[in-house]
């Protein structure tokens, strides 16, 4: 130990210069991180927790983070991200399933963020930034202008023709079906087997326990659900459930 002592002098000789303030040779200032990119890593960290379920029931997103989740729902990693859990479908899809052939495989899929995109919407309302007003998303609902997300589109063709049944369970009220049909023929769905959304009997429920009595349903009729793709964890929680759960990101809003 004692010949260690004439070596930590000489460094601390060496180092005095910068031993200013409380720089700290264990932890150096990060003068590397402008405030910019300290911001952009701590939103970016929201957004990846948010995908993850830790950040569970969120009103709004972060005030300092709207520019960050702007530019990532509106950027081609939004895209891939999407386009990558797609091929992770397909991939599954390839070699998964004994399909029963007799007309009860069945496969889910959420509406909102899934099959149509709201990111017009959104764009109007601050990428999730605002609070949301029931009255003006049900008025853009009514509108029947929402896009189609192609990769989960020809996702759902290709499931649809491998004779795999498809449900679509929504959290949208039943006040909005004419409007949901006609968006999603407009944007080229056709073929689901059945749109499952919220009646009376089901409002003021969570959307998690709803979307499991919509399954259980399911189940009870004889159907055997190989997956679900879906942008919310309220569409996976819970049992009976499929074999397997697909998560597309969306950090704009989380439905409890
Ligand atoms: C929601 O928006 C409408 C107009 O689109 C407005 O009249 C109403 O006050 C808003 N509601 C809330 C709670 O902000």
């Amino acid at each position: 130990m004692a010949n260690l002592v004439p070596f930590w002098l000489l460094l601390s000789a060496l180092l005095a210069p910068f031993a200013s303030g409380d720089w700290n040779i264990l932890r150096p200032k990060k003068s590397h991180l402008d405030l910019g990119d300290s911001l952009k890593v701590y939103c970016e960290s929201w957004r990846v927790n948010v995908e993850l379920n830790n950040v569970k029931g969120f009103e709004v997103v972060p005030q300092e983070c709207i520019s960050h989740i702007k530019k990532y729902m509106t950027s081609s990693q939004y895209t891939a991200d999407s386009e990558r859990a797609i091929e992770e479908v397909k991939l599954y899809l390839s070699t998964c399933c004994n399909l029963e052939g007799d007309g009860t495989d069945a496969w889910i899929f959420d509406v909102d963020d899934t099959l149509l995109s709201n990111i017009p919407f959104y764009k109007k309302h601050g990428f999730g930034g605002e609070k949301l007003n029931e009255t003006d998303i049900e008025e853009w609902m009514r509108s029947s202008k929402a896009p189609a997300l192609e990769h989960t589109l020809k996702l759902f063709n290709l499931i649809r023709d491998k004779g795999i049944k498809v449900f679509l369970i929504s959290s949208r009220g039943e006040d909005l079906r004419s409007p949901t049909v006609d968006n999603l023929i407009q944007v080229g769905f056709h073929g689901w087997s059945a749109l499952t959304l919220r009646g009376l009997e089901d409002e003021g429920k969570e959307v998690q326990k709803y979307k499991i009595k919509a399954r259980q349903r399911l189940v009870d009729e004889g159907y055997h659900i190989w997956g679900i793709v879906g942008d919310q964890w309220s569409s996976f929680e819970g049992l009976p459930t499929a074999d397997r759960r697909f998560k597309l990101p969306n950090s704009m809003y989380y439905v409890a």
